[in-house]
């Protein structure tokens, strides 16, 4: 292996650059390789040429500190099932999976470090089936991939959450209010549980506890009557009531794209507003739990992730993805995490601790 590309796949993460500076440093002071960047994920690997850069040391230096990807990103772009303008100007869909591997070949690009999610990793695992010599590295805040205990992003999306929620506390407090706080979150609960323990919250929504509100609201009658004149409520976005889909408020549903406005936060405040007895406000707090600068641990770990997938490649241990078990550093085979969201588990020490100090879980 001579020359190695890199790219970033579907929603930004802090420490993306981390990752991307690790890839560059390592590569090229401890392997002698060259490094190319993959502009704008997949749809670079589709476009070629003009979206791959050469990647030195001096274009990663300074970048570890900053959020978002240098290489861009584009989500939800599937080479195996992609939409593209065709040579006549007509919209087509198919599998052009094969532009991506001719380009990788014409850039003399041996083999792919490849930072996602769920998504990007599964084409990930679809190109290391067509021989593609790949390596993933997990990213998502949500925290939710499978055969890693944790995924970069993850602590400064909750350090974010938790900072806000301490916003929040003081201006609650003030109006004798209930705050709900919607974090991210679509399928699994990290990020509403940690940030509620770290952020003193009355109540934790997540996907894993399907929530009666009632309970909610009983919680909080209950904080009252020990003298506790406000409420602060964390819900994932994707937290379900018991028995059913949350109601969401508004949808311009005539748009041939649907548009959501107001989720499953604003749906909780406007219900806990009429059975808790306190005004409700509802805050969600959306995209900037992915934005800004990387905590010192998001850094680290990046760091090291970057550093371990370059190493990976060199061992030739190809279609895998770098984990973390505990402290240490190992890897898995992408056909083996891929479509298997990791959840909040009632045995873990997450809902342990919530419940140990009496965190109302919705149930
Ligand atoms: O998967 C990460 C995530 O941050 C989810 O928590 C959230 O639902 C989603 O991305 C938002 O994605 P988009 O930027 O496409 O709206």
């Amino acid at each position: 292996i001579k020359r190695i590309g890199v790219m970033t796949g579907g929603g930004d993460c802090p420490g993306l650059n981390a990752v991307i500076r690790a890839v560059v440093k390592t590569a090229i002071l401890k392997y002698g390789l060259e490094v190319v960047g993959i502009k704008h994920g997949y749809r670079g690997l589709y476009l070629g040429e003009d979206e791959f850069v050469p990647l030195t040391l001096h274009d990663v230096s300074g970048i570890i500190s900053k959020g978002g990807t240098m290489l861009y990103s584009s989500n939800k772009d599937n080479l195996f099932d992609y939409s593209y303008i065709d040579e006549h100007g007509q919209e087509q869909r198919g599998d052009v999976s094969d532009v991506g591997v001719n380009n990788l070949k014409k850039a003399g690009i041996d083999a792919l470090i490849v930072i996602g999610g769920d998504g990007t990793l599964t084409s990930g695992r679809d190109f290391a089936r067509k021989g593609v010599k790949v390596i993933g590295v997990p990213k998502t805040i949500d925290n939710d991939l499978a055969s890693t205990d944790t995924t970069f992003g993850f602590d400064t999306a909750v350090a974010t959450a938790t900072e806000s929620i301490d916003k929040l506390r003081t201006t609650a407090e003030s109006h004798s209010r209930t705050i709900v706080v919607e974090v991210m979150g679509r399928y699994a609960g990290f990020i509403a549980i940690a940030s509620a323990i770290a952020g003193g919250a009355d109540a934790a929504l997540i996907p894993e506890i399907p929530y009666d509100i009632n309970k909610v609201a009983d919680a909080i009658k209950e904080n009252r009557a020990r003298g506790k004149n406000f409420a602060i409520v964390v819900v994932a976005e994707g937290a379900k009531p018991i028995g059913g889909d949350v109601v969401i408020s508004k949808v311009i549903d005539n748009s041939p794209d649907p548009i959501r406005l107001g989720g499953v936060g604003e749906v909780i405040a406007g219900q806990l507003e009429h059975l808790a007895g306190l005004e409700c406000r509802a805050t969600i707090l959306g995209h900037t739990q992915r934005g800004g600068s990387p905590t010192s641990n998001d850094r680290i770990l990046s760091t090291r992730y970057g550093s371990y997938a370059v190493k990976l490649l060199m061992e030739g241990k190809f279609g895998n993805m770098v984990v973390l078990d505990g402290t240490k550093l190992g890897y898995d085979s992408l056909e083996n995490v891929i479509g298997k969201n990791k959840a909040v588990e009632e045995s873990g020490y997450w809902i342990k601790t919530a419940r140990a100090i009496d965190m109302c879980l919705g149930d």
